[in-house]
């Protein structure tokens, strides 16, 4: 049986289209998407989620008392629907250590920087670009790793570098970064786990 995956998601959701049509092209043969959860209605990436068929629930954490009663709310959809492994792909929403705890070595989350460069609290979407490109480094990448209670804290799976050039602006180089590096490993790493996990259920 394949690897039940949901992937959370709150914007355009372009590593969630990359992680679609890996799968569709056969690069993800160990797992599924069974599941998007956007945290808002405004998403475009819901409308990538419908146009392929894949059911998707909206949790706002501002509908919730707290953040143990969101996250309980979350584990309670991922429980029902058997999902065994998460991909934050662009997922603004935090987690804390009750939910990271809940899913050891299941959770995954793209970073658009070589980590530890660029990282952890306040450091999302185009302000990560905006601060590499304002330290001056010339070359940045993509990170994907396993996530835990440490903000993009957790183990490393895949890097890849990328180039930047002079007249880069913070959205050049965040298209860069997508098409020679996140768009690539993402797949490649989903498919990684995936692979670890079917296989630790025999
Ligand atoms: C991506 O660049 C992703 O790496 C980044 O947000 C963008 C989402 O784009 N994630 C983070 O900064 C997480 N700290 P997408 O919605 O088109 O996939």
């Amino acid at each position: 049986m394949k690897t039940k995956i949901a992937v959370f998601v709150s914007g355009g959701g372009t590593n969630l289209q990359a992680l679609i049509d890996a799968e569709k092209r056969g690069e993800i043969p160990s797992g599924k998407i069974e599941l998007v959860l956007a945290s808002n209605d405004t998403a475009y990436a819901l409308t990538r989620a419908a146009e392929n068929n894949i059911p998707s629930v909206v949790v706002k954490r501002k509908e919730f008392d707290s953040q143990i009663a969101y996250e309980e709310a979350v584990k309670t959809i991922l429980a029902e629907r058997g999902i065994e492994m998460i991909v934050l792909a662009g997922f603004m929403s935090i987690l804390s250590e009750n939910f990271t705890a809940a899913y050891p070595k299941r959770i995954v989350n793209v970073h658009p920087s070589l980590i530890p460069s660029f990282c952890g609290k306040g450091f999302y979407g185009l302000h990560v670009h905006e601060a590499a490109l304002a330290y001056g480094v010339k070359v940045t990448g993509a990170t994907v790793h396993y996530v835990n209670e440490i903000p993009d804290g957790g183990e490393i799976i895949l890097q890849k570098a990328v180039e930047i050039q002079e007249d880069d602006t913070p959205e050049v180089l965040q298209k860069r970064v997508m098409e020679q590096a996140e768009w690539i490993l993402l797949p490649k790493a989903v498919e990684m786990v995936a692979a670890k996990l079917q296989k630790e259920r025999g």
